[in-house]
């Protein structure tokens, strides 16, 4: 049975993987702190020499506190991406290595491709594109997808928080000045298997279908969920983060469509029956 090393397999996009990958019949042996260090050397050459292949869920995930522990998230972030790209092209193993919107920081209106400049506006973003280049100088063979706005069952994530708040308040401000496309860590973990399937090499870009902005998300999530709070936009500024976020995270995806062996869903379809499983799990907790 092919062997898959998985890092960061206990986070929301791990989890998912996992499922994905076993039932695409890999043997998934799972990657995670405290058992496992990805900036350890020792502990990286260990998991890929025991892999056919390998694939990198794990990073320093917490946006704002990446401002401030600048060291810790380029660590993680940046330096290790290198150590395993280095030990892949030693043992001559295919990676498929997780990034992210952020890299992009664009201004403008028009879908992001792989080839669009990028301008990361946060260090969580600087150090993960300095991660693909550093995994990417190594040598190895291997698969960068860039993902967004993502959403799972395992994790709290920005759905489940908007969820959350519009349960609880009668009102609600979203904001309505960045744009994407909520994406189901289970559709994520579909396109990563059709990566290690294939072991194209560079750079993609992955997304549900369709564009919108965090209003519209809170629009579908309150009708689906039937909550009765009144949801107005409002702009980032009201908002102000400790780091800041991109208004444009509208992907072209156009390159990975040319791999999958599925049709990308549109993104209210995926939130749909997301939903309705997060409900489900909710109810069977609470009783
Ligand atoms: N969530 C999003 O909205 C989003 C959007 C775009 C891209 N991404 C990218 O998607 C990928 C998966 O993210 P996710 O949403 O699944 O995040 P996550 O739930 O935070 O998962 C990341 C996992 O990596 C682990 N990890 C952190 N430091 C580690 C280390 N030194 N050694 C080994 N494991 C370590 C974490 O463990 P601890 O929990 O113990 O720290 C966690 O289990 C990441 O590359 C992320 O940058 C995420």
């Amino acid at each position: 049975m092919r062997k898959l090393a998985l890092i960061g397999a206990e986070g929301m996009l791990g989890f998912d993987v996992r499922l994905a990958a076993q039932a695409a019949g890999w043997q998934v042996d799972s990657y995670d702190l405290p058992n496992f260090d990805i900036t350890s050397s020792a502990d990286i050459r260990s998991a890929v020499s025991a892999a056919d292949c390998i694939v990198n869920c794990a990073a320093y995930t917490n946006v704002d506190q990446a401002e401030t522990e600048i060291e810790k998230a380029a660590e993680i972030n940046a330096e290790a991406p290198g150590k395993l790209g280095k030990a892949a092209r030693e043992f001559n193993k295919f990676v498929v290595h997780v990034s992210t919107d952020f890299v992009y920081g664009d201004l403008t209106e028009l879908p992001l491709s792989e080839e669009s400049e990028t301008h990361p506006l946060s260090v969580y973003g600087s150090t993960k594109l300095a991660g693909e280049k550093n995994i990417i100088d190594s040598g190895c063979n291997c698969a960068v997808i860039r993902v967004e706005w993502s959403y799972g069952i395992n994790g709290m994530n920005f759905i489940t928080k908007l969820a959350q708040l519009a349960a609880v308040y009668p009102e609600l401000k979203v904001v309505n000045d960045q744009t994407g496309a909520p994406t189901c860590t289970s559709d994520m973990a579909k396109a990563i298997i059709c990566l290690l399937e294939k072991q194209p090499t560079g750079v993609f870009n992955f997304a549900a279908k369709g564009y919108a902005t965090r209003f519209d998300t809170a629009l579908l999530i309150a009708e689906k969920l039937n909550l009765q709070t009144e949801i107005s936009p409002c702009s980032s500024n009201e908002f102000p983060m400790t780091a800041q976020r991109p208004l444009n995270s509208k992907f072209d995806c156009s390159k990975i469509d040319r791999i999958l062996d599925f049709e990308r869903p549109e993104w209210q379809v995926s939130l749909g029956y997301f939903l309705q499983k997060w409900k489900d799990k909710i109810m069977s907790s609470q009783s």
